[in-house]
């Protein structure tokens, strides 16, 4: 706790990142990596695997674009620098461990983008009745990466809304993020999770929809991520989540 909370201070992030709690969010995420790494590990190279496997399939190899970088744990940076001519990485925040990686590459590119078009208003202490269709960056990409991000985009927004509506607006943020994707040009890959398990002695004893009632094709892939094995959330139940993967959402 000590120690994210001296990360908290002592990263130069931009004051609204941090007083509305993105910046804790992708601490809370690496720290937890350190403390689970055993459990992520198949997860995260089942989802580097994919990206690899997507990025392959695609016809045009110019431009790839990643949505929610985050710490790079499940970007295959180095092969997809590889193979595309131009790698922009997307997100609200690049941590300065990322921008030093990403350095090494002469063809690697950062932007620092809110994806909701959201923030600024919630920085303002205002909250749109509706999320809005959001207008997403560098949408020239030959192929476009939705990364482990559906999920987390109305984590914070969610926050700022009466709790009565709060399902009901995070639905639609990630209504209005799929909707943003299927307006590309380009393809694509999209790796979210779908369900929520507790899990007690082996048995699924509870469950808990994450995208509320949107209803997403059949996958190419799914496996189950291990979040969060016992007791790192609940004393006796571990939390996983169900991984759907697509390589081309919209068969572009
Ligand atoms: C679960 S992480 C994805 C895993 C990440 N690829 C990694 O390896 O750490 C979700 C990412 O979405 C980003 N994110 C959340 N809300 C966002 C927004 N409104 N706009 C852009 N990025 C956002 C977070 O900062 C975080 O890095």
């Amino acid at each position: 706790m000590l120690r994210e909370w001296l990360i908290h201070r002592t990263t130069p992030a931009p004051e609204p990142i941090k007083r509305l709690g993105y910046l804790k969010e992708q601490i809370a995420i690496a720290a937890r990596h350190r403390r689970l790494y055993p459990a992520w590990k198949t997860h995260l190279e089942r989802s580097r695997r994919f990206v690899l496997w997507s990025a392959a399939n695609c016809p045009v190899q110019n431009k790839v674009v990643i949505l929610g970088s985050g710490g790079l744990l499940d970007v295959p940076l180095g092969d997809l620098a590889d193979d595309f001519a131009e790698v922009v990485l997307i997100d609200i925040f690049h941590p300065p461990a990322v921008r030093a990686w990403a350095a090494q590459y002469p063809n690697i590119y950062l932007l620092e983008a809110d994806l909701t078009d959201l923030v600024d208003d919630l920085a303002d202490g205002k909250m749109p009745s509706d999320p809005p269709l959001p207008d997403l960056p560098e949408a020239d990409a030959d192929l476009v990466v939705s990364l482990n991000l559906l999920s987390q985009l109305p984590l914070i927004p969610a926050r700022h809304v009466p709790e009565k509506q709060a399902k009901a607006f995070a639905a639609e943020i990630q209504r209005q993020h799929l909707r943003a994707l299927q307006a590309l040009p380009g393809r694509v890959c999209l790796i979210t999770e779908t369900v929520r398990e507790f899990v007690e002695d082996g048995d699924v004893d509870e469950t808990e929809p994450v995208l509320a009632d949107i209803k997403l094709p059949e996958p190419d892939e799914r496996w189950i991520w291990n979040l969060a094995p016992a007791p790192e959330v609940e004393r006796a139940r571990d939390l996983r989540l169900r991984i759907a993967a697509y390589s081309n959402l919209f068969r572009k």
